[in-house]
Parts: C-alpha cells; sequence; structure tokens
C-alpha cells in the first residue's frame, strides 16, 4: 500500500532531502541540474518537453531517484506551448454557462498538457470578481459563488479524468485560497478587508465545493486577512482545508509567498521564521522561494520546527506522487504524439463551440445577424480586430509578454475578427481593414525581471489618438456599409500585478469610436477584453454589441459567424457590468438594507445586470410554480417548474435562471441568491415546462455567530432570464423547523 511505500522511502531520507522535496522552484531557462542536485527540489515549474526530460532523467540520478512532480499555468490551455489549443479565457468560457463543455475544454487542456511532461495545472481559479480593476478579474468565473462553484467541479473533473493514474489526466488547482480578489480599490494582492463571517459567507463556499470534488491541490492566495497572510493561516489551512473538508491532496503557496512573509509583508525578522510560519500553519509545497531551504534547516536546528511536521508535510507529497505513479512512469513527453494531438482538428472545433457558446450579444437593434447570403461592404476596425493575443488573452505565452515563450503561437493557430470575417461573409463582400487605434505602445516599453533574473513582462505606456490612423478607419466606414469595430484592452493591461485605476477603454479607442460612430454607418461593436469595459456614448448608441472577453484561437470565426447568423448568441454575463468605474463592487448578490446606498449623481443599476444576454429571438416566461409552498423543513427538496417560450422567429437557447431570497434573516444577508439554472433549446414558437428541483437544505445563511443555516420563515423563489428584477417571476415558499 501507499502508506507503506511512503513511511518506507521516508525512513531512508535525510533532512536536506526532505526539505528539498518541500520545494518547487521556477526552471523557465537554463539547466535543471542546479535545482536538482543542489536544492534537491521535489517540483519544478514553466519547464516542459525536452528540458522536462532531462529533468527526469537527472531525478532518477539521484541518491533515492524520487520523482519530480511538474506543474505550471495552463489555465485555459497548454499557455506556454506553441501551437497548443489556447481556449477562451475562464471568464469567458463561464458566459456559456455550460458545465459540460467547460469539462471538456478542461479535458483537452489536460490531453495536450500531459504529453508535454507537466502533471499539474494551476486551475481552476475559484475567486469571486468584485472590483473589477483588478487585473486577474479574466482568470475568474465570475462573481457568484454558487457559479463558480459549478464551474469549478466540471474543470476538475475535466483535468483530473477518471483518476490520477489516467495518463490523460493532470492536477488540479483550486486556486487562490482564499478571499484573494477582495482587492482594495482593485489594487491584486493588497490586504482583502474580510471577516472571517464573510469569507464563510461567500469566499469559501466554491473552495469546499472543489475540495469536496476531490480536487488535488490548492494554492494560497498572496494577500492577508485581518493582518495574516493566507500563507500563514492555520485555520484557513489546517483547521478547514485539511481537517474540516478532509483535503488529502498538496497544498502549494502562490510565487515566494513565504519568502514575502520575511521582505515584504515583514512579520517574521528572517527566513528562518518565515520558513516555520509556512510549515506549522499547513503549507505542503513552496512555490519558488529558494530561501525557504536555508531558512527550513535553520528552524530545524533551532528547534522552531521538529523534523517529524517536517515528515508530516513530505509524506503527503511523496503519497500523492506514489498515487500519481510517477516512480513507476514519470510521464516522459511523448514528443511523437504531441504533433498529431496538441492543437488537433478534434480540439480546435471542441475550442470554436466554447467560444460560439461564449459570446454574449449585449444589444441589437436588429442589424444582426446579417443576412448570410447578400454582399457586403464592411469596414472591419480597431486594434483588436487583427491581433492574435487580443483573442488568447493572459497567459497564452503571448509573444514578448513571456520570456519562456519569446515567439508566441504561430499566427495561423488563431482566427482574429478579421481573418473570420474575410472566410464568413457571402461572396462578393468587400471587407477593408483599418487599426485605427493603439492602446499601448511599445516604444518606451521596459523588460522587467523575476529575482532569478528570468525575463518576466514588458511595461508599455498608455497610446495616444492618432490623427492618421483614425481617419484611415473613417475613409474605410464611409465606404462601407457596416463598420465591425473591435475594441478593448491587452495583455500589457491585464494580469498579475496589472489592475486598472480605470475601466474606460484605453489609448486612442474612445476617440476612434467617437470619429466612426459619426460617419453614421451602423457600427457593430465586438468588445474584445480581459474584463468589462465602462462604454462611451459611442458605444451605448451603437447597432450591436457583441461581448466576447477573450475569446480564445477560434474566436474570429465565431464572431463572425455569429454577425451572419450561421447561430444563435446565448452567452450570459457572469460579471455585471457598470456604467461607471465610481460603481465598484457592484456585483448582483449585495447584502440588502443599506439605506443610503443610492448615488447622488447616477444610478447604482449596473449597465447590464448577471445573468444577462440577448438572442437572436425573444423568450417569454409564465406559470411559476411550485409543487408543494407550506410546511418545508431542512430535509425536503423544493420542486417548482415555469414555462419558457420562444416568441421569436428562430430557433435559440436560454438560461433559466433560479434565484432564492430569504426574506427575513436574523443577520443581514443578501437580496438574492442563484441556486440554480438550465438551458432550453428552443424552435420557434415552442414552449417548454423546466423543471427544477432545490434542496432546502441549500437556502441557507451565515448567522451572526457564523454559522451556516437553514432559517425557517419565509422564502422567495425568483425564475427568468436574468437577475434583474424586471425578468423574474416570483413565488414564495416557506420552511419550518
Ligand atoms: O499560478 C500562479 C498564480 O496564479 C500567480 N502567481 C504565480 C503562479 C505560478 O505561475
Amino acid at each position: 500500500p501507499t502508506e507503506t511505500r511512503v513511511s518506507d522511502l521516508l525512513s531512508r531520507m535525510n533532512l536536506e532531502e526532505k526539505i528539498g522535496q518541500m520545494l518547487q522552484m521556477a526552471c523557465g531557462h537554463g539547466d535543471p541540474s542546479e535545482h536538482i542536485f543542489e536544492r534537491k527540489v521535489g517540483s519544478l515549474l514553466h519547464i516542459q518537453n525536452e528540458r522536462a526530460a532531462l529533468a527526469m532523467d537527472l531525478a532518477a540520478k539521484t541518491r533515492l531517484g524520487i520523482p519530480l512532480l511538474f506543474g505550471d499555468d495552463c489555465i485555459h490551455g497548454h499557455s506556454f506551448h506553441p501551437g497548443a489549443t489556447i481556449f477562451p479565457t475562464q471568464l469567458a468560457m463561464a458566459s456559456s454557462w455550460n458545465a459540460d463543455l467547460i469539462e471538456e475544454c478542461a479535458r483537452v487542456t489536460a490531453r495536450e498538457v500531459s504529453l508535454t511532461g507537466l502533471k499539474w495545472t494551476f486551475s481552476p481559479v475559484l475567486c469571486l470578481t468584485r472590483d473589477l480593476r483588478w487585473g486577474r478579474v479574466n482568470e475568474s468565473f465570475g462573481e457568484d459563488p454558487f457559479l463558480i462553484g459549478e464551474f469549478a467541479c466540471a474543470m476538475i473533473r475535466g483535468y483530473q479524468g477518471k483518476g490520477l493514474d489516467d495518463p490523460e489526466a493532470i492536477l488540479a488547482c483550486a486556486k487562490h485560497y482564499a478571499g484573494y480578489s477582495e482587492t482594495q480599490g482593485g489594487r491584486d494582492a493588497s490586504e482583502a478587508d474580510l471577516s472571517k463571517r464573510k469569507l464563510l459567507s461567500y469566499f469559501l463556499p466554491p473552495f469546499e465545493r472543489a475540495a469536496k470534488e476531490g480536487c488535488m491541490s490548492f494554492m494560497t492566495g498572496y494577500q492577508s486577512i485581518e493582518g495574516v497572510p493566507s500563507t500563514a493561516n492555520r485555520w484557513l489551512l489546517h483547521d478547514v482545508l485539511k481537517e474540516q473538508w478532509g483535503f488529502d491532496g498538496i497544498l502549494v503557496t502562490d510565487w515566494d509567498n513565504c519568502g514575502r512573509m520575511f521582505w515584504e509583508q515583514k512579520i517574521v525578522p528572517s527566513m528562518k521564521e518565515a520558513a516555520a510560519l509556512a510549515i506549522k500553519s499547513g503549507n505542503d509545497l513552496i512555490m519558488h522561494t529558494p530561501s525557504f531551504i536555508d531558512g527550513a534547516h535553520e528552524a530545524v536546528r533551532d528547534g522552531l520546527v521538529t523534523e517529524s511536521e517536517i515528515d508530516e508535510v513530505v509524506a503527503r507529497i511523496l503519497n500523492l506522487k506514489f498515487r500519481l505513479g510517477l516512480f513507476e512512469n514519470p510521464g516522459k513527453p511523448d514528443l511523437e504524439r504531441q504533433s498529431a494531438v496538441i492543437g488537433c482538428d478534434a480540439h480546435r472545433e471542441t475550442n470554436l463551440e466554447m467560444a460560439r457558446r461564449s459570446l454574449i450579444l449585449l444589444q441589437n437593434d436588429g442589424i444582426l445577424p446579417l443576412d448570410s447570403n447578400k454582399p457586403r461592404k464592411i469596414a472591419v476596425i480597431g486594434p483588436n480586430a487583427d491581433d492574435p493575443q487580443a483573442n488568447q488573452g493572459d497567459w497564452a505565452g503571448a509573444s514578448g509578454q513571456v520570456g519562456w515563450m519569446k515567439d508566441g503561437h504561430p499566427r495561423e493557430c488563431t482566427e482574429t475578427v478579421l481573418d473570420g470575417i474575410r472566410t464568413i461573409a457571402p461572396e462578393g463582400s468587400t471587407i477593408t481593414y483599418a487599426r485605427g487605434a493603439d492602446i499601448t505602445l511599445l516604444k518606451d516599453a521596459v523588460d522587467q525581471t523575476y529575482n532569478d533574473g528570468q525575463e518576466k513582462q514588458k511595461v508599455s505606456v498608455i497610446a495616444e489618438p492618432d490623427e492618421e490612423m483614425i481617419q484611415e478607419a473613417v475613409q474605410n466606414a464611409r465606404a462601407a456599409e457596416i463598420a465591425v469595430v473591435v475594441v478593448g484592452d491587452n495583455n500589457f493591461l491585464v494580469g498579475e500585478c496589472k489592475s486598472t485605476a480605470t475601466l474606460e477603454l484605453q489609448g486612442g479607442q474612445r476617440a476612434l469610436l467617437e470619429a466612426v460612430a459619426q460617419t453614421g454607418t451602423p457600427m457593430v461593436v465586438v468588445l474584445m477584453h480581459s474584463k468589462p469595459n465602462v462604454l462611451p456614448d459611442s458605444i451605448q448608441n451603437a447597432a450591436a454589441i457583441i461581448e466576447s472577453f477573450n475569446p480564445g484561437m477560434m474566436g474570429g470565426t465565431a464572431i463572425a459567424e455569429a454577425i451572419f447568423g450561421h447561430f444563435n448568441p446565448s452567452g450570459r454575463l457572469t460579471v455585471s457590468v457598470p456604467y461607471h468605474v465610481g460603481q465598484q463592487p457592484i456585483f448582483y448578490s449585495q447584502v440588502r438594507g443599506q439605506h443610503g446606498e443610492k448615488y447622488a449623481d447616477m444610478t447604482q443599476d449596473p449597465h447590464f445586470a448577471f445573468g444577462f444576454g440577448l438572442s437572436y429571438t425573444t423568450f417569454a416566461y409564465s406559470n411559476l410554480s411550485i409543487q408543494k409552498t407550506e410546511s418545508l423543513t431542512r430535509e425536503d427538496t423544493l420542486h417548482f417548474q415555469v414555462t419558457v417560450t420562444n416568441t421569436g422567429d428562430r430557433a435559440g437557447r436560454e438560461t433559466t435562471q433560479a434565484y432564492v431570497s430569504d426574506l427575513v434573516t436574523s443577520a443581514t444577508w443578501v437580496n438574492k441568491e442563484l441556486k440554480a439554472f438550465q438551458q432550453v433549446d428552443l424552435e420557434a414558437g415552442e414552449s417548454q415546462t423546466v423543471h427544477f428541483t432545490l434542496p432546502i437544505a441549500s437556502c441557507t445563511l451565515v448567522n451572526a455567530d457564523s454559522e451556516r443555516v437553514v432559517e425557517p420563515g419565509d422564502f422567495e423563489l425568483q425564475v427568468g432570464s436574468s437577475s434583474r428584477e424586471d425578468d423574474l417571476l416570483k413565488a414564495t415558499f416557506s420552511v419550518s423547523d
């Protein structure tokens, strides 16, 4: 049995080998020998293929031959393998509201990643999107804890496949545990202003579901809560995750979290104390803190940590390595199969389907869909209309952005909107293209480096409007029947440590939009960005708006297909879109009863609500009914149904959303919470009764004593097409003791 193998191996390891097992080092460049023979590390990141194979061979030559565990951030596809399938970002995938497809995409990623020697991805992200200025909104599933739990579990199933010894499976990693997205002013990794009750109420539930789903690794967040960095939070790491939820995988810190407690957060006076604190708080693997080795040795020497405490941690790591079968098969990269599998047609097809499903139609005066048989004069305009990196988004190894994949993905892997329109537009159409504006300029770019000398990213400057570029776009728009304008952000304005102070469209884009709008040519605006922007009047008056976020390598095809009506868009927002940056945070499930919460100078409503999305058809809701509305107990299940009718003249897919509001609660609670949803495909004129079941046990709140309870009393069920009051039918039920 595994336990016997673990204790046998452990009994033969010296302290140096044990401490080494607890360290994961980045090895983006160069020879891995130093990490393996000198530091005796147990895990590497940012390494794959030939270099990973070399590292495996070297590890086999060490005294005990303990295999390495390789991981990376393959969070919407294999980020760092040229030509790998890059899916829409997690936020875009969430817009599909389709857990099965999300699972399938994760399966494809696992298949591609596992062929390159990696056995672990640092995904999914379970952070709740709150302030949209945060640089990592694109990595989240949006703002709703229930939805995050649903999609995270789907992704975990997809990555981890049939089991840990499945050669095409990789470990999933639930991150960033926990509360990381509760920023101040949107600034990444700032101290999270969270009480324990707030954590328990909204931030922990998705993580609990991930643990119960069998997610084999968790990663701590960078930030601290109530003065305690996540990495030092024994309650969070040990008591809740390991004891209460029974998590038996490994817990990895984020990048240098251990060292940062000493040199940045300054809550300990030395690396010895930092290492001891990390170990005692419940961390297993320390990501990229080289000085952890010396710190941990000193901590043991000076009695801050006992060797048996170290043994406990190392046993967890070894246990996982045995269960993964790494001792029998280290998972060598399969270079031959890579060319047949990575980026293959079947994977591109799954990617295209996900891109289609993730598109959200936000506005349409009837211009869309364009007749797919009528040749058109179309002006394709905008900085993101023909930029492969805007399609791929962050964590896609974009050229020049991340040092270890300098050239990015080959150009032909990505279908931009320009490519898509050129391919899909009816024969005889005239397509022109003008970039029209820059978002950022690399002119004065500076290379940043990690503290180990690896190149990190270029920092660029925001562009000014360029009159010549704008005039070219205006000429094209004037000569066209329709202008398809693709705007948004780029990879220099998104990511870790790259939050934005504003949500405006940056660079020359607003001037460009204004100028194109003034031509009078109808505008179809495609938003291609990491996160919602506030929309200038020129866009608010556009004929149509399609939200695509970063739609992945096949995004341009999907967008062109949507424009020409090859399919009917059905995506729904999983984040509330504000009118103004000052409305942040504006998520739909606000705590009710804040009497003075209205702004004096503008609405407190979002521009586009959570759950919102249009279709080329229309849907109507009727006959909401609950089977039994009285004398329900905590053990009961609520059965309810609603009729959804396609009232338009073409087939479409509707996402029926069910929210619950507990009408009187012992402590203030949110106005409504999403509890269930279902997608229905309806032909024109067709009606369908959609049946739901909802355990009463899920109608909880966290009371003032921080206990999650169902409180007897009256509840309101709200069912409809979005979280907006006007879109919901209502019925009540009551729960008794
Ligand atoms: O996995 C990431 C994490 O999300 C942010 N910091 C770096 C890690 C490894 O690249």
